[in-house]
């Protein structure tokens, strides 16, 4: 490596006379406003940060390939599925929901499973959690829900009352505040953890017939926990826990894999499953709809830079290809149009031209200009549509497959209030070392809650979901079954 250094620019480009003492009148005298670097440099660094994701913003990163290992084409004509053997290179952002961006990893939270596939037919985001199901079910609560896992508008203290209290009353959540409270809560490393589409989507095959899937990454590490009280210790030694642990497993060549499992629903079961196919506070039976492998996801090199493509980094729940598309499930349409607008706000505009999010295959639109347009904006080219002048056109095959709705435009709930029965059958399938550790994690999160009906009616959740669990955690807390 040459050891003759680079001559230092301003970041105008010109040559720096002295990077170490800025130009003052005098050795004592003030600074000189003419100390034009001066400046730029300070106040570049004003402008350092972007601002953090809303939800999400502490997370680490990596790059990796997707690998087809079983033809699924009869389901889908996504062209990364197109044939066993088939890579696809892409980006992957793991990420705790509620902390702040420099908080600990090592937290009780689900955590965020985002995958960006840079496919030869335009980007798809798969924007997951580590859980297969959420806490609500409808986007217009997500804002409430998320106020009662950040912070108290005045102590600027999380707030269990808060928490325990929209969850009480939104007992939609039950099953993944089961989830969340079993041992599951706090994976050992980002690796050993599964990932989920959560959402069920639509696949549409070549001839335009559709299906309902909903995805499975399997992690081949092995799914591993820690205990709380290990999670704490490493909360408060090294809040980088997770985040310094993939990227030294991929620094040493102990690349992470996941297999890659889909759930397939044909079109019609969805009018008659037993409850709705849509709704993500449900997992499909595997035994109506087994998991069907379809290939590996493998990570094998760390981000060279942490804010370009971390940070910058945009994954949105919208960004489909072709034989890919939305399911009416009502949080992913609000997510639709969530995730967009927070990268417009967070990123800028033209945040889709970044390196890191810039698709790999061929880019032509119509739109033009906008804050920070770093590339040649399309030269001189046709900039309008229609036109005579032989611009980029649509291909009517890519239309998206036609979906039948009926009914009143209205706010109307969903059919099926069954909360109880999956978080129940949950329960029952865990050893009983497992229950009493849920029991004592879900105690110790409870305790804290000042209204004692607040507890009272998250209690009689539990008891619904299973007399037993309902009856350890009222003792736990020292208080009745509820009428
Ligand atoms: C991040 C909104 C539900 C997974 C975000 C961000 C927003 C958001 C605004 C920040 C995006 C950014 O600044 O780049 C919402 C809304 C939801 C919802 C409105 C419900 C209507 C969910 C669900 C999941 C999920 C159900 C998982 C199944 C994620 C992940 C990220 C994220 C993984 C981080 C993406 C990244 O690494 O950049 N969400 N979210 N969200 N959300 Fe959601």
């Amino acid at each position: 490596m040459s050891t003759e250094k680079s001559k230092l620019t301003t970041s105008w480009g010109a040559p720096v006379g002295d990077n170490q003492n800025s130009m003052t009148a005098g050795s004592r005298g003030p600074t000189l406003i003419q100390d034009v670097h001066l400046l730029e440099k300070l106040a570049h660094f004003n402008r350092e940060r972007v601002p953090e994701r809303v939800v999400h913003a502490k997370g680490a990163g990596a790059h990796g390939y997707f690998e087809v290992t079983q033809d699924l084409t009869k389901y889908t004509k996504a062209s990364l599925f197109a044939e066993v053997g088939k890579r696809t290179p892409l980006f992957v952002r793991f990420s705790t929901v509620a902390g702040e961006n420099g908080s600990s990893d090592t937290v009780r939270d689900p955590r965020g499973f985002a995958v960006k596939f840079y496919t030869d037919e335009g980007n798809y985001d798969l924007v997951g959690n580590n859980t297969p199901v959420f806490f609500i079910r409808d986007a217009i609560k997500f804002p409430d829900f998320i106020h009662t896992q950040k912070r108290h508008p005045q102590t600027h203290l999380k707030n269990p009352n808060a928490v325990w209290d929209f969850w009480s009353l939104s007992p939609e959540s039950l099953h993944q505040v089961t989830i969340l409270m079993s041992d599951r809560g706090i994976p050992a490393t980002l690796r050993h953890m599964h990932g989920f589409g959560s959402h069920t989507f639509k696949w549409v095959n070549a001839e335009g017939q559709a299906v309902w899937v909903k995805y499975h990454f399997k992690t081949e590490q092995g799914v591993q926990n820690l205990a709380p009280d290990v999670a704490a210790k490493l909360a408060a030694d090294n809040p980088d826990y997770h985040t310094e642990d993939l990227f030294n497993a991929i620094d040493k060549g102990e690349f992470p894999v996941w297999k890659l499992c889909v759930q397939i629903m044909p079109l019609e079961d969805a009018d008659t499953y037993r409850f709705d196919p849509f709704d993500v506070t449900k997992v499909w039976s595997q035994k109506d709809y087994p998991l069907i492998e379809l290939g590996r996801m493998v990570l094998d090199r760390n981000p060279e830079n942490y804010f370009a493509e971390v940070e910058q980094a945009t994954f949105s729940p919208g960004t489909f290809v072709p034989g890919i598309e939305a399911s009416p499930d009502k949080m992913l349409q609000g997510r639709l149009f969530a995730y967009g607008d927070a990268h417009r706000y967070r990123v800028g505009a033209n945040h889709q031209a970044l390196p890191i999010n810039r698709p790999h295959s061929e880019v032509n639109t119509y739109q033009r200009d906008g804050q920070m347009r770093s590339d040649d904006n399309g030269g001189g080219s046709v900039y309008y549509e229609p036109n005579s002048l032989g611009g980029a056109a649509e291909t009517s095959a890519y239309k998206t497959a036609p979906y039948e709705v009926s009914g009143a435009a209205d706010s109307v709930a969903y059919d099926h209030h069954d909360h109880y029965t999956q978080a129940g059958d949950l329960y029952r399938l865990l050893s009983d070392e497992e229950r009493i550790r849920l029991v004592q994690t879900i105690v110790g999160a409870m305790q804290p809650v000042e209204s004692d009906a607040i507890k009272s009616r998250q209690i009689g959740h539990f008891y619904k979901a299973d007399p037993e669990y309902g009856i350890r955690v009222a003792e736990g807390l020292g208080l009745p079954i509820p009428e």
